[in-house]
């Protein structure tokens, strides 16, 4: 019942496209194949020049990476506009054939690639597989989108005889500034986009996650998409600071805090020149809401992943759950059951849940608001750090109970759920509550009450509604992912109206 009637998809959206198979890490026997060739990378070193890049579980060294310098991203700019005519003209066909091959190559080094998330990241096995999942599906879905909509002009009627043609195009070069979070599936996203789209592409990875990125570049250049046309810019904030403000670039995709977003667009308004176009996916106070309807084994699973999974770095992550107050403790004791098996530790053990976060800021941002909530004098569970972790930038997993969302403050990016109870009767204040909050990213439900999905669809001001699952993990073409308000431009990544923000339209019209 809780089902919209089944539509049909029309036949001819996505012919042949195929989402990744990823890896099946449920397979023994792939699990230990792959176990063994991360055991072989464990101790690569990933270039030898620049800028040490350290492990947010131990602070190994993983390699080392070159910011560009001003006169570097001076000359990708120039470099990137001379490539720009040639690489539009090209067309959607030959475009995507490369985004394909890129797709292929990327498969082909799975290994290599989780092994970086894992090292780089900090990401935990399950976690790294998906995100290579995820980049994989972008890079085939954009191509699919290039060949639908920029192999050939589109007819539009002419109604007194005369030939319409809408044609679309690169709008230049984009600069495109990445988050650590998703450092190669949101990384490549963005300039696979660009480019399906013509633009040429200088793509900036977050300054603690460039090795993972400059594996994806070199693995674009190897199938085919010419270097000037993708370009590599690592650094930290000053380096997205001289692309966004310099009027060569046509637009900027971003992905990463809402207050770097509105930076980027008073630093793009600011500037001479075109006006640039801002695609920009930010942040999310994003909730739960549980009646008393809900299936108690299905709610814990869920809120254990949409709160702890990634260590609660995903910006879909859950915040704040709130439960009906006649179901919370039987409901609280359950969640509380499963946040004490949470195994915390090594993101290279199978066995983990939750890795470290990023770095020492982010863990100490975290730490500054659990101690704050406590001073305040909010009940909260924190679990105990194993030993192993004292080299790293682990945060305790931590449940909070609070009485409203807007006792939680800003966005708390890090393994730290937020409880809130509320009466039975007071769903449309809870909704109204989270709307107030400006952010619109993402909002799950468990109800099996037709009248509350309804009432959360229609009053709800998020991007993305998870009924009776958890609310992480949107799946490239199928959940396309981002939000609105604070939490986005949009349009969705991995979605039918995303490329086309990357193009600019053209309209001939020929008379008879
Ligand atoms: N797209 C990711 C998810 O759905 C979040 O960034 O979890």
């Amino acid at each position: 019942p809780m089902r919209n009637p089944a539509i049909p998809l029309p036949a001819h959206i996505y012919p042949n496209r195929r989402n990744s198979a990823g890896v099946d890490l449920a397979d023994p026997l792939v699990c230990e194949d792959l176990q063994a060739r991360l055991e072989q990378l464990a101790g690569a070193q990933w270039g030898d020049d620049g800028e040490p890049v350290r492990s947010p579980q131990d602070g190994s060294l993983v390699g080392r990476a070159q910011t560009a310098s001003p006169d570097e991203i001076d000359s990708a700019l120039t470099q990137a506009r001379a490539a720009q005519p040639a690489w539009d003209a090209l067309g959607g066909i030959e475009r995507a054939a490369m985004l394909d091959r890129a797709a292929d190559l990327f498969e082909a080094h799975t290994a290599e690639f989780i092994s970086l998330c894992q090292r780089e990241a900090g990401k935990t096995l399950a976690d790294s597989v998906l995100e290579l999942r995820e980049a994989v599906d972008f890079l085939r879905y954009y191509a699919c989108e290039a060949r639908m909509l920029f192999a050939a002009p589109q007819p539009l009627p002419g109604p007194t005889g005369e030939e319409n043609l809408l044609r679309l195009h690169g709008r230049g070069v984009f600069a495109t500034i990445a988050p650590w979070n998703f450092p190669l599936a949101i990384f490549i996203g963005m300039a696979s986009a660009a480019m399906a789209a013509g633009n040429t592409v200088i793509a900036k990875p977050a300054e603690q996650t460039p090795l993972i990125a400059r594996l994806a570049v070199k693995l674009c250049h190897q199938a085919g998409i010419p270097a000037d046309v993708l370009q590599l810019a690592i650094g930290d904030g000053r380096v997205g600071a001289a692309l966004t403000s310099d009027p060569r670039i046509s637009g900027v995709a971003f992905t990463g805090s809402t207050v770097t977003a509105q930076a980027i667009n008073r630093a793009m308004a600011a500037r001479e020149g075109p006006i640039g176009r801002l695609i920009a996916e930010t942040g999310g106070q994003n909730a739960m809401i549980v009646d008393s309807s809900a299936l108690p084994e299905q709610v814990t699973r869920d809120v254990m992943s949409s709160a702890f999974q990634s260590a609660g770095q995903r910006c879909s992550a859950l915040r704040v759950l709130y439960l009906q107050e006649d179901v919370a403790d039987t409901m609280l004791a359950m969640i509380r059951g499963a946040f004490e098996a949470l195994v915390i530790g090594d993101p290279a053990q199978l066995a983990t849940d939750v890795g470290p976060v990023i770095d020492a800021e982010a863990r100490q941002a975290l730490d500054v608001h659990v101690e704050a909530m406590r001073t305040a004098g909010f009940a909260m569970w924190q679990r105990d750090l194993p030993p192993q972790t004292a080299q790293g930038h682990f945060v305790p997993p931590t449940i909070i109970e609070v009485g409203s969302i807007t006792d939680v403050g800003e966005e708390h990016f890090g393994p730290v759920l937020h409880i809130a109870r509320f009466p039975s009767g007071g769903l449309e204040q809870v909704i109204a509550d989270i709307n107030a909050t400006g952010f619109g990213l993402t909002l799950a439900l468990h109800s099996r009450i037709e009248a509350a999905r309804k009432l959360v669809e229609n009053k709800a001001r998020v991007g993305n509604i998870y009924v009776n699952r958890n609310q992480i993990g949107a799946v490239v073409g199928s959940q396309p992912f981002g939000g609105e308000g604070l939490s986005g431009t949009g349009p969705k990544a991995g979605g039918p109206h995303y490329i086309t923000a990357f193009a600019t339209e053209r309209v001939t019209c020929v008379d008879t």
